[in-house]
């Protein structure tokens, strides 16, 4: 039996439960003092406080002493477009000509190039660019991660995707959560001829890929020249048919209708939400719908931020950070620096923001009952931060501040 204890944490935050928290909620952590941790078999088993131990020191495999610091749950990666072929830099010096998101993808580039380069990758080039990914996030804290297709666009590419985060969730470290999301851009040949493709992807990939168990979600960008809200609810509903549950790419750049879709189909989450209206933060409310906001990307896209205060305060929506880690709107994977932007550019508070990368998306992506905080029964996922307190994270930023990341009940 594989026990781990850690001891001489200064303070241990988490959120308590394993449901996603809205509201007054959200901002509600628990703060244990001169705490300790024992986990057996990767599974919390004991938390003390006020200096007590919760087993004598010489019955544990392993000891780390915490040194005083900040302890949290471990961080949880709600929405990510992690698996790709190539990069996307030559689009820097178009964007700063004035070049749009959407106007390089209608020229076939933004998505498009990204879905040529993946076709083109092997699995074995795909998995190892990848696997070097997980390792970075677990670095930066990330124990638990989302990860969504969509850069095939036809059944085979899609497909070598998914087995890429199928196996990878097999060998590494690393909890991985798959989304299918084959409606993601929309290929010259389907031009004009949109809802084809959806009955595309709704009768023939999504039941291969349900039959093969390759995602439990499957996805859509609903968006201007992209899906619009008919094509997005009659695929919504396949997939729901299917057994998949729902997540979407809602209100990124026009406000279409996607996350008054997304609450009317009680998808577990809609994602971006940069230029969400009062309608839509109802309807996410209506349908407890976890609103994904991914600050990095209004950062790197120069575009405004979600309105978070007013998803938390006034319409009791429960929100999740993440983000949005790809080749095009974020070439980022660094979760602390989303947690600088959700404190500094949303106005949350600390204990919201703690709350935003754990229970919460662990919610979003099924797995709220396992992970997402630190109490017993969960899995050991936790980190011991280079930092004291909650507010040092999120106001230090440009720095690794994990001092160990600790998966299933060992050191990473
Ligand atoms: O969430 N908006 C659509 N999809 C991604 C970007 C993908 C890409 O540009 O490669 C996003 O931002
Ligand atoms: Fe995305």
């Amino acid at each position: 039996m594989a026990t781990l204890l850690i001891k001489n944490i200064g303070t241990l935050q988490t959120p308590v439960g394993s449901f996603s928290h809205k509201g007054k909620e959200q901002g509600q952590n628990l703060k244990l003092h001169d705490a300790a941790v024992l986990i057996k078999d990767g599974i919390i088993e004991a938390v003390t406080c006020g200096g007590q131990l919760p087993c004598s020191e010489i019955q544990v495999d392993e000891i780390i002493d915490a040194q005083g610091n900040l302890v949290t749950p471990g961080l949880v990666e709600g929405h990510t477009h992690l698996v790709f072929g190539g990069y996307r830099q030559n689009e820097i010096p178009l964007k700063l000509k004035g070049a749009g998101y959407l106007d390089i993808l209608r020229t076939g580039g933004g998505i498009m190039d990204t879905v040529r380069k993946t076709r083109e990758a092997s699995f074995e080039e795909l998995y190892s660019k990848t696997k070097g990914f997980l390792d970075e996030m677990m670095s930066l804290g990330v124990t638990t991660c989302e990860a969504k297709s969509g850069y095939g666009l036809e059944l085979k590419t899609e497909v070598k995707m998914l087995e890429v985060m199928k196996k990878l969730n097999e060998t590494h470290p690393m909890d991985v959560v798959s989304t299918f999301m084959p409606a993601h851009a929309v290929e010259e040949q389907w031009k004009g001829r949109e809802e084809e493709y959806i009955q595309l992807c709704c009768s023939e990939m999504m039941p291969y890929v349900k039959e093969h168990q390759l995602a439990e979600f499957c996805d859509i960008f609903t968006e201007d020249s992209v899906f619009n809200v008919e094509q997005s609810r009659v695929y919504m509903e396949a997939a729901k048919k299917l057994g998949f549950d729902l997540k979407i790419h809602a209100d990124e750049i026009e406000a279409i209708g996607g996350s008054v879709l997304a609450g009317q189909m009680k998808a577990k989450s809609a994602e971006h939400l940069i230029v969400i209206d009062d309608k839509g933060m109802k309807a996410l409310a209506e349908g407890d719908t976890t609103a994904m906001c991914l600050p990095a990307t209004s950062f790197y896209l120069g575009a405004t931020f979600a309105p978070v205060r007013r998803m938390i305060d006034e319409f009791e929506i429960p929100v999740a950070i993440a983000s949005d880690f790809n080749p095009g709107s974020c070439p980022s994977l660094n979760l602390q620096f989303v947690m600088n932007l959700g404190y500094l550019k949303y106005r949350m508070t600390p204990e919201e923001v703690l709350t935003a990368v754990t229970i919460n998306p662990a919610c979003a992506i099924n797995r709220g009952n396992i992970t997402g905080t630190i109490e017993e029964g969960k899995q050991g996922d936790l980190v011991i931060w280079n930092a004291q307190d909650m507010e040092m994270l999120c106001y230090r930023f440009g720095s690794n501040q994990v001092m160990k990341t600790i998966k299933k009940g060992i050191p990473v």
